[in-house]
């Protein structure tokens, strides 16, 4: 007889950002060369000095470290929030596996069975692993191309809460969209969640990453809802060192941390030498920061003076992080993507994009519109643009034959 396996985890779908993995797997094996517009993963070098701290540390024995994270790194995370005026003390920060544990952690830590998430969509689709797994529900308010993707009104989001609502979640600077929240729309949050009684949880693991005139506001410069906000960080793209799987979960509100620090100690602790490496690159001049913003500055320009350049296509300039979401002259951007692997090629090579839809909760929104990533340089960009535009031409000749 057949062993079953959980509903639960028949709940859990493949990230949209995997789903086309067998089929580049399928184009890399057929001898295409595949250039990546579709990944979250930085090449800017991971800093020196992380590797040095690992290769110093010495102990006789592994010991086991604390559940909350080593002092030494949460004390340099505490330094890294107060230089930005945010005053965290120790006991306000559980150093987590990644941004990702932080977030596994608050929504069990808020949320019951069929209770609401609210949220702005096209959203890091990673989220929904953990909503499906917990058994959460999302409801989502969706925003549009056309307006930056910035957040609709204060009536919008209000439509969507119910009695089980529990919290409010975004990224910001956000990943797919690479919008960053004005003022005023943080503040219309804060506002929504003090009159219906809501967390925020606010994943601002992209911080330092935003350009021009924007400015990333955290949540965690507003007095009056500190017991409210639950803050998720990382290094992973902060310091370019997403392998070594260091992020943290804060909040001021004491009894949800001390409820958080329960899921920690039932997983024991990180690893030592993880957060050795993590605690030299809290150490680092704020400088080093700056430097990393400006050449990811420098590639979103790139990108948009390619994208805009291109007939139809819907885009605005990235705000932030080191994404844009663009709605392209296509019917079905996932076909497109899967075409661009399958069955177009330029001299051997090809391009790998990510189709939106599934970073909506929304039946069918978001179809025509694809998420491209400047995490790599800006000569890689243009070549990369290059091909992407001529696959387009291509496509669309061909869709015009088809429909
Ligand atoms: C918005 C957002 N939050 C969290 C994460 C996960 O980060 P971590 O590597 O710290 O788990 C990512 C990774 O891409 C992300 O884009």
């Amino acid at each position: 007889m057949e062993l079953e396996l959980s509903q639960r985890i028949g709940k859990l779908k493949t990230s949209p950002i995997r789903k086309l993995i067998p089929y580049g797997e399928e184009a890399t094996r057929k001898g295409k060369i595949i250039h990546h517009l579709n990944i979250g993963q930085p090449d800017i070098k991971t800093p020196l000095e992380f590797y040095d701290a690992v290769r110093n540390y010495f102990e006789p024995v592994l010991k086991y470290a604390n559940s909350a994270g080593t002092p030494e790194l949460i004390n340099e995370i505490k330094n890294y929030y107060s230089r930005r005026k945010m005053n965290y003390s120790i006991d306000d920060i559980l150093v987590t596996s990644g941004g990702v544990e932080g977030i596994s952690f608050a929504l069990t830590a808020i949320c019951d069975v069929g209770d609401e998430i609210l949220i702005p969509e096209p959203y890091y689709a990673n989220y929904n692993s953990f909503f499906n797994t917990l058994e959460i529900n999302v409801k989502a308010v969706t925003t549009y191309a056309e307006t930056g993707f910035h957040l609709p009104s204060m009536e919008e989001f209000e439509k969507k809460i119910t009695p089980r609502t529990r919290a409010i979640m975004l990224s910001n600077p956000s990943n797919p969209t690479g919008t960053v929240y004005r003022k005023e729309e943080i503040e219309m949050i804060a506002q929504i969640s003090k009159k219906h009684n809501l967390y925020i949880i606010s994943d601002e693991v992209y911080r330092e990453f935003v350009y021009g005139e924007n400015k990333a506001i955290s949540f965690g410069t507003f007095k009056d809802i500190e017991d409210r906000v639950i803050l998720i960080d990382s290094i992973s793209k902060r310091y370019s060192a997403c392998g070594s799987r260091i992020g943290c979960v804060i909040s001021k509100n004491k009894k949800l941390i001390q409820s958080i620090y329960k899921l920690c100690q039932a997983r024991l602790c990180l690893p030592t030498l993880e957060m050795i490496g993590a605690t030299a690159l809290y150490k680092i001049d704020d400088s080093y920061l700056e430097e990393v913003r400006k050449e990811y500055e420098k590639r979103r320009n790139v990108l948009y003076n390619e994208l805009r350049e291109i007939e139809g296509v819907i885009v605005r300039e990235s705000e932030g992080a080191f994404y844009s979401v663009v709605k392209f002259p296509v019917k079905d951007a996932e076909k497109f993507a899967i075409w661009l692997l399958e069955e177009f090629e330029i001299n051997g090579e090809t391009v790998m994009i990510t189709p939106v839809e599934g970073f909506y909760k929304t039946k069918g929104a978001g179809r025509d519109e694809i998420r491209i990533s400047y995490a790599i340089d800006e000569l890689k960009i243009t070549q990369t643009m290059a091909i992407l535009k001529e696959g387009l031409k291509r496509y669309l000749k061909e869709e015009s034959k088809r429909y």
